[in-house]
């Protein structure tokens, strides 16, 4: 077996109410992006520009989830796990993002449910994890307010057909990421490199957030609802003034833009006179909008950050483990974000919405032992734990990610699952990671 010392951690201790999940988000695992009615979404167009994607690759099949739904049911309830994160195509639900609904698309995600159902599993549902209908990017995507009005009337419709048997909904996953990455440094869909855009996006879909909070409490009162946001702990690269200015700035746009304008319903000033003319144009009411109270913040954590305003910090100078992201495997900066959150902004409940690692996995006599993936997710529910003992009401975690998939820009050459994925026959392989979460929740650890 495993070379790895005992965990310092006990399930027991994190009570029978805590959330164990899995996460997957619709576009990285479904596939069948042409079958029964779907319609493109941003990233769909973005798979077909030119070097946008490292291995050239798309979602035509994915890991063809959308046609083995019940062997992976199937593999969450093998875990052992209690809930399960998963994303809507809002383009597979209503493939212009506006007018018509598709049924065959509804289906998909109540045959999803229902087999959640079936395994008493909670169902925890993303409305949003990047795919916008491509038909609405056409008419100004998050640039136009018409958008954002489809937004809170397909959150609604979610929650009138799906509502009731749902644990939890989230509004947004990372819009750090959407716009940062979308429309900022162009790497993500839709390809933008505009500050100025960026931030409007981040602003409008805040803004957007808000509006659907407060659509999904009046047709769901009991559900609970809130948005997730990618975070990490940033520091200075060396106690040059000026990389400490540049980590509190840093800080500012990834974690104090968010938290500050959900939580005070305002922007940091720091980052709002950093911006300059490239901070957006913000209306009488977005303010009010977006602090629109929330159930819970989703926390997606991977590493920490350095900022440096002279060479790119270099990741494998702390000696620490680097993942096949080129991230640092650091699990104190979860416990430290965590409880830096519960300070600052007196949270009410956080879930660890996603976290995991890539590594290279080698398939051996039909096994992967992927230690090093394991040892990561130990080591970050042990994180968890602590900011548990030091009073933060962290009340879920779950592993990203289910399934090898798509990962975004990296293709398919990054695993992030504790289930391999073969993506010529497609079959399904446990890892060794997920051999021992499945332990792990059985108490028999
Ligand atoms: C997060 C995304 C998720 C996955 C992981 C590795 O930013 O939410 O879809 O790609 O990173």
């Amino acid at each position: 077996m495993n070379q790895l010392t005992e965990p310092s951690f006990s399930k027991a201790e994190f009570g029978d109410n805590f959330v164990w999940g899995v996460a997957t988000a619709a576009f990285q695992i479904e596939g069948a992006a042409r079958t029964d009615g779907r319609a493109p979404s941003i990233w769909d167009t973005f798979c077909e520009k030119e070097g946008a994607i490292a291995d050239g690759s798309d979602v035509l099949i994915a890991c063809d989830h959308y046609n083995r739904l019940e062997e992976d049911l199937n593999h969450i309830a093998g875990l052992g796990v209690n809930a399960y994160r998963f994303s809507v195509s809002w383009s597979r639900v209503q493939p212009r993002g506006d007018g018509p609904w598709n049924e065959k698309g509804f289906d998909f995600y109540d045959r999803l449910i229902s087999g959640l159902e079936q395994r008493g599993i909670q169902a925890h549902l993303t409305l949003f994890h990047w795919d916008l209908p491509q038909a609405l990017d056409d008419r100004g995507g998050w640039l136009n307010d018409e958008a954002m009005d489809c937004f809170v009337v397909y959150a609604q419709e979610i929650c009138r057909r799906f509502g009731h048997r749902l644990a939890s909904i989230c509004t947004f996953n990372e819009p750090w990421v959407i716009s940062i990455l979308g429309y900022e440094q162009g790497v993500f869909a839709p390809g933008i490199k505009d500050r100025s855009v960026a931030m409007q996006v981040a602003h409008n879909i805040l803004v957007t957030h808000g509006r659907a909070m407060r659509a999904i409490r009046e047709v769901t009162p009991d559900l609970s609802a809130g948005i997730v946001l990618n975070m990490s702990p940033i520091y200075p690269a060396s106690d040059d003034p000026a990389d400490v200015e540049k980590a509190k700035i840093d800080d500012g746009l990834i974690v104090r833009w968010y938290m500050d304008a959900i939580y005070h319903g305002r922007y940091p000033a720091d980052v709002i006179t950093y911006l300059g003319a490239d901070g957006p144009m913000i209306k009488e009411t977005d303010m009010t909008d977006i602090s629109e109270p929330v159930d819970f913040v989703g926390v997606n954590y991977y590493t920490r950050n350095f900022s440096s305003t002279g060479n790119p910090w270099d990741v494998t100078s702390t000696g620490n483990q680097v993942t096949d992201m080129g991230w640092e495997v650091y699990p104190d900066g979860l416990c430290e974000l965590l409880c830096r959150l519960n300070d600052d902004y007196n949270v009410g409940k956080l879930m660890v919405t996603e976290n995991g690692a890539a590594f290279k996995d080698v398939l051996e006599d039909g096994q992967i032992n992927d230690i090093e993936r394991q040892s990561y997710i130990q080591s970050h529910i042990s994180a968890t734990l602590e900011a548990r003992h030091r009073g933060v009401p962290v009340e879920g975690y779950f592993v990203w990610s289910l399934l090898d998939n798509f990962e975004w820009a990296s293709g398919y050459e990054k695993r992030f699952g504790i289930i391999h994925v073969d993506y010529e026959s497609l079959e399904r392989t446990p890892k060794a990671s997920s051999l021992w979460l499945t332990e792990y929740l059985s108490g028999e650890s």
